[in-house]
């Protein structure tokens, strides 16, 4: 290759001139014809392929393929995205985002994450990144690293130690890779210790591609390469969107030159070059070359439900209010939250257009400060509902002579005037949040929760469906009888809730992120901001204030009840666990495995989450405030069980595997160490309700 060629290769082609490139792509890389090299297309969307390339399968959010807790499910979520990415002519997907927002449950982004704990967020984004690269998608993990709030992203100083970091979100990103093979890693728009994230030689040359081994490629979030010659260095190998007119610093002369002068090896150009050209057979882009078609739109809509009804979290259901039944049937009075249209979805970069069209579109609601963006602002977004009217649904599953009425939810008064007059009222409410914004709160916006305070007031049979990407605090909570979690439900949205809420689905979600019980009880109850607010000089974020205890460890730590812990969902039946045992004779080496026999002891099938957490000894600095040792999720197991049927389950805990489930990060030998003394072994369906398995123990 000619020293033009490789520089080619290294940046995208995005101008003033030329904002869109071939087959429309918003961000791309020209190939080489001359030696067969093709174009690298790429393309958004962690929850759907994205960048308005056309009406597109609109997944649930990826906080729900996370609250599936289900593999094979994750699987068939990554495999839509890669399919629809592909059909589209595009051959790189920028989804896989695993940033651990439990950290701040506010980020705007929630949606598109998979929640607080670095094994569950690692272990379904791998599947995502599995499924999509099998389509011959060039699939990556973003963004790189600890960029956990959008408010003033880029610049943004995430402070934390490096035993935290490593146990925490480079954990999860460090599972999504090594357990998918994915090629490409986007790194962020923050700095990480001072180091803006893309030209960050401890991310990306040691940790990145030094311990983990990474073969692939990083690339920069679009506009946030912080230097030329030194991010190259560092271990940047392309530049998005390049070149000319938007700041970009890998224009072909400037790398050219330094290459020329010395002052960037020729040797780090190379292997840039190799390590971009690597990942394109790797993921199989020359074998099988991306070709414009039609998307299946019926089976991907399928799967979009099912993905929904397996995401749903259930969080109360007194009295056995739902499934809805015949006593129910009579008037049923639908609230709120446009659901005669549509379901809301997530904006931003991850923002699908569905098929169909988008059902309404609100302008965005922005909160008023949102300092120092990069990339796309919140300002950009919209409020777009997908087509799939849970009003529409629910009639549908009613039978003649029901009488199912809407209202706006605009009038409270009015809402609760008819609600007094209905068998049940189902209300939804719904929090919009986009990339480039941060909620201010875990409040639902505006009225909504008066809405549901005065409804419930009128009927003792209120239903509460929630719309949104993550926490919520929920001050009626006690005053209604229901309430289903739905999170940004997708293209067939409705009728996932309304098989949920007439039982002809079970619900099985378990939730992937902590709900606090307020703003108050997190690490951080206020977002940090710059200070004055418009400088754009860079400002810390203190990640030391929980470390490593992310999300539900902080919550054990600090001996804080959460409103709703991680794990936590309600099913229709009701299972036990017993019988847990320990295998003999177990050691690091062998790990451990743990069994136990799961029923269901209900009058319904369903499937039940089992979790195993582990405590870990003392004395490496896990506490759970009460003395006890901190727990943290190292297996699970997501079992269909029909009524009054048991099944005996066993969960393999591999010291070896890229979870490092037994060891903690040694800052002394830089390594994963297994610690010695006695861990105790906990199986339950929430991470705050468990049982002792018995004590495994290491010695010396
Ligand atoms: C976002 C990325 C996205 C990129 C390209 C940025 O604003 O942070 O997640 O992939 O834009 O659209």
């Amino acid at each position: 290759m000619t020293l033009d060629e490789k520089l080619q290769l290294v940046h995208g082609n995005l101008t003033l001139q030329n904002l869109v490139g071939p087959r429309g792509a918003g961000l791309w890389v020209l190939g080489i014809p001359r030696l067969g090299i093709p174009d690298l297309l790429l393309a958004d969307g962690p929850t759907g392929a994205g960048d308005g390339l056309g009406q597109a399968t609109a997944l649930p959010s990826s906080i729900a393929s996370a609250a599936s807790w289900d593999l094979d499910e994750a699987y068939k979520y990554g495999q839509v995205i890669g399919k629809e990415i592909s059909a589209f002519g595009m051959n790189v997907n920028l989804g896989g985002n695993v940033n651990l927002i439990g950290r701040e449950p506010r980020d705007g982004r929630t949606f598109e994450t998979k929640g607080e704990d670095p094994f569950l967020a690692g272990e379904i984004t791998a599947a995502h990144l599995r499924a999509i690269q099998d389509q011959y998608v060039i699939a990556g993990v973003k963004h790189f690293a600890l960029n956990d709030q959008e408010t003033a992203r880029t610049t943004a100083n995430a402070v934390i130690d490096e035993r935290s970091a490593r146990e925490s979100d480079l954990l999860a990103f460090e599972i999504a890779l090594k357990d998918s093979n994915a090629q490409m890693v986007m790194c962020a728009y923050d700095l990480v210790n001072e180091s803006y994230s893309c030209g960050n030689d401890h991310l990306l040359n040691g940790v990145l591609k030094g311990d983990w081994g990474f073969n692939g490629f990083v690339l920069s979030d679009a506009f946030a390469t912080p230097s030329s010659v030194a991010s190259a260095t560092a271990g940047l190998d392309q530049e998005q969107p390049g070149q000319y007119m938007f700041g970009g610093l890998w224009v072909p002369e400037s790398l050219s030159a330094a290459v020329q002068n010395g002052d960037l090896l020729l040797s780090r150009l190379n292997n840039m070059v190799h390590r971009i050209l690597r990942a394109m057979y790797a993921a199989g882009v020359f074998d099988h070359p991306a070709t414009v078609q039609s998307i299946d739109a019926a089976g991907d809509a399928a799967i979009a439900q099912e993905i929904e009804e397996q995401g749903a979290v259930l969080l109360k259901n007194a009295n056995g209010q739902l499934p809805l039944n015949s006593s129910n049937f009579a008037s049923i009075v639908v609230i709120g939250s446009h659901a005669d249209v549509g379901v809301l979805s997530g904006g931003g970069s991850a923002q699908v257009i569905p098929v169909g069209g988008a059902a309404l579109t609100l302008p965005p609601d922005c909160p008023a400060y949102t300092p120092g963006l990069g990339g796309l602002a919140c300002t950009n977004a919209s409020q777009i509902f997908d087509p799939s009217s849970p009003l529409a649904a629910i009639r549908a599953k009613v039978p003649a002579g029901a009488t199912v009425t809407f209202n706006d939810g605009t009038d409270s008064a009015a809402a609760a005037t008819l609600a007094a007059s209905s068998s049940v009222a189902i209300v939804f409410v719904s929090q919009w949040e986009s990339e480039g914004m941060d909620l201010q709160d875990l409040s639902f916006s505006g009225d909504q929760d008066a809405l549901v305070a005065a409804v419930a007031t009128a009927n003792p049979h209120t239903i509460v469906v929630l719309e949104n990407g993550g926490a919520q605090v929920m001050p009626w909570l006690g005053s209604v009888s229901a309430v289903l979690e739905a999170w940004y439900p997708g293209q067939r949205g409705g009728e996932a809730i309304a098989n949920i809420l007439f039982g002809s689905v079970n619900p099985s979600g378990k939730l992937p992120i902590t709900f606090p019980a307020s703003v108050n009880d997190l690490p951080r109850p206020t977002i940090p901001i710059p200070s004055p607010p418009d400088s754009t000089a860079p400002f810390n974020i203190d990640y030391t204030i929980e470390g490593f205890n992310v999300g539900y460890k902080w919550y054990q730590a600090q001996n804080i009840q959460p409103l709703f812990a991680f794990g936590y969902g309600l099913s229709y039946t009701t299972f036990s666990i017993t019988n847990l045992q320990l295998a003999p004779n177990a050691t690091a080496a062998s790990g451990l495995q743990v069994s136990f026999d799961l029923t269901n002891t209900g009058s319904l099938a369903g499937a039940e989450v089992a979790q195993v957490y582990l405590g870990f000894p003392s004395a490496i600095g896990f506490s759970d405030g009460i003395g006890e040792p901190a727990k943290r999720l190292v297996g699970w197991s997501k079992v269909p069980l029909q009524p009054g049927a048991q099944q005996h389950v066993t969960v393999n805990v591999d010291a070896n595997s890229s979870s490092h489930p037994l060891s903690y990060w040694n800052t002394s030998t830089n390594s994963w160490v297994v610690a010695q003394g006695d861990y105790t072994v906990y199986v339950g369906n929430s991470s705050d309700n468990v049982s002792s398995a018995g004590i495994f123990q290491v010695s010396p």
